[in-house]
Parts: structure tokens; sequence; C-alpha cells
């Protein structure tokens, strides 16, 4: 049965209450109701949260090692975490998948978050469409496999 993994990054599980103008006023649990409504038949959405970089490495090194596509929300990580960005590599770099998705635009917002460490190695990049950002790249796992 295939599984997506579904990865974010930290302070993503304040989603709902953090800054709804940005982030909209739906939670996690919403999102993986979503996507879960989203996949087809036989297909596993395994979505996780973490505000600790090692664990997400972890994660990463998990869907190295399964082959599992990632759908990965990094958050702030995004921005400086070069650790992250191996990680991804070691998804991406032996022809696995892993799109990097945002809820926000990061290029519309602050200059820090202009640059993204994670881009250079991620399969495709969606950002700026809330919670369709993952639902599009849940599209994009499931069209391609
Ligand atoms: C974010 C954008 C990042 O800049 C920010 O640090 C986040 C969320 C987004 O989904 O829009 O935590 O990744």
């Amino acid at each position: 049965m295939p599984t997506v993994l579904v990865l974010n990054g930290p302070n993503l599980g304040r989603l709902g209450s953090r800054e709804p103008d940005v982030y909209g006023s739906a939670d996690l649990d919403a999102l993986r109701a979503e996507l879960t409504a989203t996949a087809p038949a036989g297909w596993t959405i395994d979505l996780r949260q973490t505000d600790d970089e090692g664990e997400l490495i972890g994660w990463l090194h998990e869907a190295a090692d399964s082959g599992a596509p990632v759908i990965l929300n990094p958050a702030a990580f995004t921005h400086y975490s070069y650790g992250l960005r191996d990680a991804a590599a070691l998804v991406t770099k032996p022809g696995g998948t892993l799109i990097e998705v945002h809820l926000s635009n990061p290029h519309a917002r602050e200059t820090f978050r202009h640059t993204s460490v994670i881009s250079g190695v991620a399969s495709g990049v969606i950002a700026g469409f809330g919670f369709d950002s993952y639902r599009l790249a849940l599209l994009q796992v499931v069209g391609s496999s």
C-alpha cells in the first residue's frame, strides 16, 4: 500500500491559531483529513509534525530507506538548515520524490524568507496556496506513481 510522508517543521503544530491571517485558521488535523480525502483508494497519508530538526532529518532518512514519496513543509528550517537539505538530497539524489511546500508565498514576505536551502535538492516547489499547496503536491505524487 503506497504511503506518502507529509512532514511539517517547526511551529506548524500551531496551525489554526498561529498568524491566521498568513496561515489560515484550520489545523493539522484538518489538513490530514483533506489530504486523506484527496488520496486515491489504497494510499496512506502519514502526516507528521515536529519542532525538532534532528527528528525531521530522521524522518527523511526513513523515506530515503523506504522510497516513500515526501511532501515537506520545512517551515523556518527552509531558510537555513543545511542538515535538512543534505537529508532531502538523500531522498531525491537516488531518484526519490520530495516536494517542498509552503502555505504562504515566502517570496512575497520578509527578505530572509526569500532564500530556501531546500529547493535546490527538491523535486519541485509549491508555495502560496494554503492547504492547496499540499493537495497539489499530493496530486503530483499520485499522478507520477
Ligand atoms: C512556511 C513559510 C516559512 O517562512 C515559515 O517559517 C513557516 C511556514 C509556510 O508554510 O508558509 O513556518 O513554511
